[in-house]
């Protein structure tokens, strides 16, 4: 007996319906190169919930006031592409002209990485402060790592990472911060307890009202912007610039740029921006 697993199509007007709900919700612009991907994905969530087609499944968002199936469904669709000291230059600038001046307080630091993805950017950072923040041992160090996806929330949290995930890591950092730990018989890497507790993670979708006060020194924003049209990329520059502080930084990713944005900033080098 074969098993063949059947596919729902989806038409030129719930494609439109479905991105126009991503747009409003999350900001994100699924343009019809997105579409075989959404169409796979949701596809998925058609069969989990024993819906027919992408009307009935329209329908259902529309229809749960909890919004579990909009959680869901932005957990399905979105791109979460990490990975540990990814785009390096930024922790480099870092630890070479930021750090060494910045270790002179004994002031809290806190840090926010806004579309955090699996975890790997937020504890990158954390490596990277304990590292190179002279002597951060004393000093109230904190990093705010969200997302908007649950699913990679959840993996973040647990800091569980496949072998494969470290090996363009230097020995002697994976040997300081990761514990080999057997997950279904799988040799992987634990992040260290002291660096798991510079983190904490948290749901937020970067287009709602933010419940932190800030102020942040340094705030990563990386291969986020990317899915965002122009207008919501300025609008959010803007609220990073209000709750950073005055010489706190703002990282966006390699492929970003504030170009064609009304901002406050001051260009430091190619995607890193300084509040004056
Ligand atoms: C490609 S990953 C980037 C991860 C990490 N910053 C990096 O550069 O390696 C983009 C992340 O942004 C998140 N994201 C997209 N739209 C968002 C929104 N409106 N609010 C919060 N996070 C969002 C996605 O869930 C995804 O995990």
């Amino acid at each position: 007996m074969s098993l063949s697993i059947v596919t729902t199509e989806l038409t030129d007007a719930q494609f439109s319906a479905l991105s126009r709900l991503v747009k409003q919700v999350a900001g994100i612009n699924l343009h019809e190169g997105k579409r075989e991907l959404v169409k796979s994905r949701l596809n998925k969530r058609l069969r989990h919930l024993g819906l027919r087609d992408f009307n009935q499944y329209i329908e259902y968002l529309a229809a749960d006031t909890t919004a579990g199936e909009l959680t869901a469904m932005l957990d399905a669709i979105s791109t979460n592409l990490t990975s540990f000291f990814r785009e390096n230059a930024h922790f480099e600038f870092l630890a070479s002209s930021v750090l060494p001046a910045w270790g002179a307080s004994a002031r809290p630091l806190r840090a926010w990485s806004a579309g955090c993805s699996s975890g790997e950017e937020a504890y990158t950072l954390a490596i990277c402060l304990q590292e190179n923040l002279p002597k951060p041992a004393g000093r109230d160090v904190r990093i705010l790592a969200t997302d908007l996806s649950t699913r990679v929330l959840n993996k973040a949290a647990a800091g569980v990472y496949d072998a494969d995930r470290l090996e363009s890591m230097p020995a002697a950092l994976r040997g300081r911060y990761f514990t080999p730990v057997l997950r279904d018989g799988q040799r992987c890497f634990q992040v260290s307890d002291g660096i798991r507790r510079m983190v904490t993670f948290g749901r937020l979708n970067l287009m709602e009202a933010w419940p932190m006060r800030g102020p942040f020194d340094l705030i990563f924003c990386r291969n986020v912007m990317i899915y965002f049209d122009k207008a919501t990329q300025g609008a959010l520059v803007n609220r990073f610039h209000d709750l950073l502080a005055s010489g706190g930084l703002l990282f966006i990713g390699h492929s970003e740029s504030l170009t064609g944005i009304q901002h406050r900033f001051r260009y430091v080098q190619p995607t890193v921006y300084r509040k004056p």
